[in-house]
């Protein structure tokens, strides 16, 4: 725990506080509610504009940003599949393959331990990695504002920045802004809250309380976004025995960042669930294919045992997923 920030003294004493007159699981309760989340926080170096936005989108799906000039943000973050792609783990601009696969984008403005192991901590840190990274766009970062200006840019980074200047800088800034738009808080689950009782089907509803309950999603699934990475108090990154190849994935996940940390070998972050029922194949590498089988591979406790068997019914198994495709997916963002 780093004791220098202030935000965590102050957690730390409303912990205490609220420890010794008892209601700390309420505390506990708030944060980890599944609820609606509040508006996406926009950093003071970075507000939003629409101008901005709109040129981050231009940007993200421009293949001028990769090397060969084919290869933009959206062929691995793909708008029509939950901000991810289809491949198991993803293809980049020298059509070499990752280690990982790419996961959806939603909500992901909220986050602050971004990559499936939590090494990027802002999105305008994050968004140079993929340009520069020689397996991803492979892109000459020197090479970048000719390009752009070649590309007819000028115009729009005026807009967006008071001044034609093209820099790698505002490149990140403008994708960064793009990036907070993307959201899913305006689920079937976000109308049923506000009391639309027909907002969700009476399958969902069961699936819901089988989410908070017997199938213990909410172990770690919990809180505004369906994940505790994004809250306070954590945890971040988890084992669940998610099966990787020796040969083809070895992963030790968050432990390739925090190197003696044994509880975190193989850990990876919790991810979001609001919209997952767009963001097939599933976990870090992609080997898991549907929602059926992700709610398959929980029952029978993970593929190492790393979590307890769950034993839910064919028909639980279904109203689960049903909450997670219909429930907090909404099929028109
Ligand atoms: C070749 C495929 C590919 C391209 C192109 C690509 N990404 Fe990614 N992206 C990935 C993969 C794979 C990961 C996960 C990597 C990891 O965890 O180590 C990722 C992770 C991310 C994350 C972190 C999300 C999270 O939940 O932690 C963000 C944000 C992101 N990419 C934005 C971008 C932006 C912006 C661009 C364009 C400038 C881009 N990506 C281009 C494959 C790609
Ligand atoms: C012990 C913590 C834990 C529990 C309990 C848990 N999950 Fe997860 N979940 C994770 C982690 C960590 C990942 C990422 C694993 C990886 O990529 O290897 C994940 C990934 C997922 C994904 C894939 C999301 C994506 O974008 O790829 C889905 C879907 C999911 N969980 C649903 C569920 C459901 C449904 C339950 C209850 C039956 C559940 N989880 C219980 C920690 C947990």
């Amino acid at each position: 725990m780093k004791l220098s920030n202030p935000i965590r003294w102050l957690s730390m004493f409303v912990g205490v506080t609220a420890f010794a007159s008892g209601v700390l699981s309420q505390n506990d309760k708030d944060e980890f509610a599944l609820s609606t989340p509040g508006p996406v926080p926009y950093p003071a170096s970075n507000p939003y504009s629409k101008d901005k936005a709109n040129l981050g989108k231009l940007l993200f799906a421009d293949g001028r940003l990769s090397r060969t000039g084919v290869t933009p943000c959206t062929w691995c973050h793909d708008p029509n599949r939950g901000f991810g792609d289809d491949r198991t783990i993803s293809i980049g601009d020298t059509k070499e393959a990752l280690n990982r696969h790419s996961p959806g984008l939603y909500n992901v403005g909220y986050l602050k331990h971004l990559f499936w192991d939590g090494r990027a901590a802002t999105l305008e840190e994050q968004a140079v990695f993929p340009i520069k990274h020689p397996k991803e766009m492979a892109m000459n970062l020197d090479d970048l504002p000719a390009r752009l200006i070649k590309g007819g840019y000028e115009m729009q980074f005026n807009k967006a920045f008071g001044s034609k200047e093209i820099t790698v800088e505002r490149v990140a800034m403008a994708l960064a802004t793009y990036e907070r738009t993307i959201t899913q808080n305006n689920t079937p689950f976000d109308h049923w809250l506000k009391g639309e009782k027909n907002a969700m089907s009476k399958d969902a509803i069961a699936g819901l309380e089988l989410f908070k309950g017997k199938a213990k999603c909410i172990d770690c699934h919990a809180g505004p976004h369906f994940s505790k990475a994004y809250t306070e108090k954590g945890p971040i990154y988890k084992n669940t025995g998610v099966y990787q190849s020796p040969v083809l994935d070895p992963d030790p996940g968050r432990m390739a960042i925090e190197k003696s940390n044994a509880e975190v070998q193989d850990a990876f972050k919790i991810p979001t669930l609001r919209g997952v029922g767009r963001n097939e194949p599933f976990m870090h590498n992609g080997s898991i294919a549907t929602l059926e089988e992700v709610v398959d591979f929980y029952n029978r406790g993970g593929d190492k045992g790393k979590l307890k068997k769950l034993n839910l019914t064919d028909v639980e198994k279904r109203q689960l997923v049903e909450f997670l495709r219909n429930g907090i997916t909404n099929q028109d963002e």
